[in-house]
């Protein structure tokens, strides 16, 4: 038999690495148990079963094989998952036919106009004239080579439509090309290159494939944005695309998410230069968000890494609003927020220039936020005066109610209250008036909460396998009647078939005779027998509770379905039709109330 990549990959991996290499996992006899990274949680409820090679989070619900879960975790699709996890088991995968081509879909055509244009501005750096100029720029701010080719950096040639041209050649439209961010359509009708006479910077997601471009001005380019005519922007970055979305991508995750996790800590940056020089002097564990303020998207992600940021934003900046609050959305979040202080107007990029070490001295200083609003509050006002003191307290009380941790918070409450020379008591007071917007109070991020929820009748059917599994006990089957299968969703009936066939009191049932796509599904249930804990005296009222209500939601369900169909009739004026539906109704609601166990 000849065995799919998909097995091959399954059966060459062990679950437990592959989900170990992203998230802490503890044993837990026979299983082992994580945070789940899908939802915040305090109490581990995410469970890896190495017997049956799945994982399942009792907490959001998500579960599956180890493809599901680097969908999951990297963001990718299964096509993505497939070739990461074929890479990691050394599977190869047969290329692509020409069907097969023709099926792929829109985005993986849009990643692979990404990739081909990463390639064709490399190469510009490298070759074109200009592109050498553009080489030595960067060489001259010490992004080394091997930076230059790690991070994939290009140059767009300064034309309206180079890109395009070569794309187009390539057999993609220019549609599509625009569709990818890459071109933009002007009132004519006709396409132009969005990036031209810049150096490029890709943006990759975080299996490390390009989805956007920032752009940085390389002198000044003779071609004018067309759109306003006034003097070009220093960066020009990729629109939100099909593949990009700025506000979920942290640049250079791809490449720091491993050292966060080993250090314990992320470094937050504000450049693409200056993620850049980190990685070079030693911090391969920086990440920079594209010009705008840290979301909750972005936190979510960091989180799976680690709880602990250190910023490198310029804090300074008048009317930088943007930055803070993404800073205080961390710390809201429960994040341990620490800052990194630079000298006036100079960010990571300038100071490592001048002296790498001069920044792992700063690194090494970082203070806590908090501290670092302290020193800001009491610098700008007299503590001695009232209306001083007041104006301190305006700016650092919301900070301290932010603080999720209530011990935390109280370490904060004292040291307000002893810096200003007041009563604790009413610092606290204070405290208590205040009013957080909601943003920043527990909200999720939608994608997180928007998390597809299980209907009440299948809750009802897992219960009642599992239930059954349990029990191990036959007898138990008895109770779900052969004229009742129709009740069941048809996976549920197949699977209690299956149980039925080849239930014992001594084993495990095993998989044999199961159709291949219940595999997972079975095998989730035998997953939750081993971490439910039920009473022998329990099971059996439990299973005739889920029976009667997955009847009773049927019925319902059919008698909803009958009404509508009445109401239908009624309109028509068939009144034979009504009739007959009135009979079908009558003798449903009839069994609703007849039903015993
Ligand atoms: N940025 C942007 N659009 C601009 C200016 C800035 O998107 N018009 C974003 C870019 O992601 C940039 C970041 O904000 O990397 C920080 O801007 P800046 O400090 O001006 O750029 P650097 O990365 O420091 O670039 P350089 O050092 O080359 O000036
Ligand atoms: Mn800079």
């Amino acid at each position: 038999m000849i065995s799919s990549p998909i097995d091959e990959i399954k059966n060459r991996l062990n679950i437990v690495e592959v989900i170990g290499s992203y998230i802490k996992l503890q044993k837990a006899g026979a299983n082992y148990r994580a945070l789940c990274p899908f939802h915040s949680e305090k109490n581990p409820s995410l469970f890896v079963s190495p017997a049956r090679q799945i994982w399942h989070c009792f907490g959001c619900q998500k579960g599956g094989s180890i493809f599901n879960f680097v969908m999951e975790i990297e963001g990718v699709e299964f096509g993505d998952a497939l070739r990461i996890l074929a890479k990691r088991a050394g599977v190869e995968l047969k290329p692509i036919s020409p069907e097969w081509r023709k099926l792929k879909t829109e985005r993986q055509r849009l990643y692979e106009i990404c990739e081909l244009s990463t390639k064709f501005f490399q190469k510009q750096l490298a070759e074109s004239k200009i592109g050498q100029e553009a080489k030595k720029y960067l060489l001259n701010r010490k992004i080394s080579e091997e930076s230059i080719e790690k991070w994939r950096l290009g140059y767009a040639p300064d034309s309206w439509q180079g890109l395009s041209d070569f794309l187009v050649s390539r057999g993609y439209k220019k549609e599509e090309v625009e569709k990818a961010g890459l071109a933009i359509k002007n009132e004519q009708g006709s396409f132009y290159d969005r990036f031209r006479g810049r150096i490029i910077f890709p943006i990759f997601d975080l299996s490390s494939q390009v989805i956007g471009f920032g752009g940085r001005i390389f002198k000044e380019t003779s071609s004018k944005q067309p759109e306003t005519g006034s003097k070009p922007a220093k960066y020009v970055n990729t629109p939100n695309t099909l593949l990009y979305d700025k506000s979920k991508v942290l640049y250079g995750l791809d490449k720091a998410k491993v050292e966060i996790r080993k250090k314990d800590f992320a470094i937050l940056v504000e450049g693409y230069v200056d993620t850049i020089m980190c990685h070079q002097a030693g911090f391969e564990n920086a990440v920079a968000t594209s010009g705008t303020a840290l979301t909750p998207y972005q936190l979510a992600i960091l989180k799976r890494y680690s709880e602990k940021i250190l910023t490198a934003f310029d804090m300074d900046v008048a009317g930088d609003w943007a930055t803070k609050r993404g800073i205080d959305l961390a710390q809201a979040r429960g994040f341990d927020v620490k800052v990194i202080t630079m000298p006036k107007d100079s960010d990571p990029a300038d100071i490592i220039l001048q002296n790498p070490e001069k920044w792992k001295e700063l690194v090494g200083e970082a203070k806590s936020i908090l501290d670092f609003y302290f020193e800001g509050a009491f610098s700008r006002f007299d503590k001695t005066m009232p209306a001083g003191k007041k104006e301190i307290s305006k700016i650092l009380l919301p900070l301290i109610k932010r603080i999720p941790n209530k011990i935390e918070q109280s370490y904060w409450i004292q040291k307000l209250s002893k810096e200003l020379g007041v009563q604790e008591g009413d610092v606290a007071e204070e405290l208590n008036k205040i009013k957080l917007t909601e943003e920043f109070y527990g909200l999720e991020p939608e994608e997180i909460i928007n998390l597809p929820s299980k209907t009440r009748k299948e809750l009802l059917e897992e219960r009642l396998i599992t239930l059954i599994l349990i029990s191990k006990n036959p007898h138990y089957l008895e109770f779900v009647r052969e004229e009742e299968l129709i009740y069941f969703s048809p996976k549920i009936k197949e699977i209690l078939r299956h149980i039925k066939e080849n239930i014992t009191n001594e084993k495990d049932l095993g998989q044999k005779g199961l159709s291949p796509e219940l595999v997972d599904l079975f095998n989730y249930f035998y997953l939750k027998t081993e971490i439910e804990k039920i009473e022998e005296k329990e099971i059996e009222p439990e299973i005739k509770y889920c029976l009667k209500e997955i009847r009773s939601i049927e019925i319902k369900n059919k008698l909803d379905q009958i009404s509508k169909e009445i109401k239908k009739a009624e309109e028509e004026k068939n009144s034979s039709k009504i009739q007959k539906l009135l009979e079908e109704f009558n003798s449903y609601s009839k069994s609703l109330s007849d039903f015993k166990i």
